[in-house]
């Protein structure tokens, strides 16, 4: 067994979307233990004011350390990431993997160099994501497309409910007005969960590109370092955390089940 056999990875978001890294962490490195939580009391954050979201998140993530002595963190939110990141990394002592919009890879891949970003209202509208797009993707057309009502329908989904297509053909209209557009950015958590419907709604076949893959190499290179290393300690039950008891939690548990989160939990933060 490797060091990172039992490491205790926080995956954080404000609703089920971080479940895509989840994912992505669990193929990687399936002997860790995952404890997920999300702040649904403060959901949606894709709409929320950044004075708020700075102060929520860091709270929050304070909660969830002491809860549960987590060895890193994976903020797998891109509307949290893009705007808390350097904060977060200033307070807590322990590792912390942000997932941000993969403009990169979608300037590296696109043939016709015209790119679409579909996120949050909060992440396409930030100064990160400007920077991001300025720094790696100076010689693309990129449009982007904030919506929070695609947040919703993928919380839906996993309750579910499928997201109607006549919807999400609408909400993906403006990124294929052009023509040329090959690429499209997944910038927000929940986009993946309902990357098939997103394809059937789509008027073409395009390039889908998101960030799971990355954060998962990203967090297996931190735990293999020295500075990441824990003593040996056996994994014990992985476990969902949510910010506030509602009634449509009950509808998740199934959803949940699938990435291995029997255990519900809730801590008032
Ligand atoms: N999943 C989050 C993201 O990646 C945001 C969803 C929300 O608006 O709360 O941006």
């Amino acid at each position: 067994m490797t060091n990172t056999a039992a490491a205790k990875i926080l995956v954080f978001d404000s609703g089920v979307g971080g479940l895509s890294i989840l994912q992505a962490l669990q193929q990687a490195l399936p002997t860790c233990e995952y404890h997920y939580a999300s702040d649904n009391r403060a959901f949606p954050y894709g709409t929320k004011n950044t004075g708020f979201l700075l102060e929520r998140v860091h709270s929050v993530l304070q909660g969830l350390i002491d809860k549960t002595q987590a060895d890193l963190i994976v903020v797998a939110c891109n509307t949290a990431s893009t705007l808390v990141l350097p904060r977060i990394r200033q307070h807590f002592t322990i590792p912390v993997v942000g997932v941000v919009p993969a403009i990169k890879p979608a300037a590296q891949q696109s043939a016709t160099a015209v790119i679409g970003l579909l996120g949050t209202p909060g992440t396409v509208a930030r100064p990160y994501t400007k920077a991001l797009i300025e720094e790696f993707a100076s010689g693309c057309e990129v449009t982007s497309v904030g919506s929070a009502e695609l947040v919703t329908m993928a919380e839906q989904a996993l309750r579910g409910t499928p997201p109607p297509r006549e919807k999400l053909s609408a909400i993906l209209k403006p990124l294929f007005a052009d023509s040329r557009l090959d690429t499209i950015v997944l910038a927000c958590t929940h986009f993946p969960l309902i990357k098939q419907h997103l394809i059937e709604a789509a008027p073409r076949a395009v390039n889908w590109i998101d960030s799971g893959e990355a954060i998962a190499r990203r967090v297996s290179f931190l735990l293999a370092s020295e500075s990441t290393r824990k003593p040996h300690r056996q994994a014990t039950e992985n476990s969902a955390i949510f910010t506030a008891d509602s009634a449509d939690i009950d509808l998740l548990a199934d959803a949940l089940k699938t990435f291995m989160l029997n255990r519900i939990e809730y801590i008032r933060l």
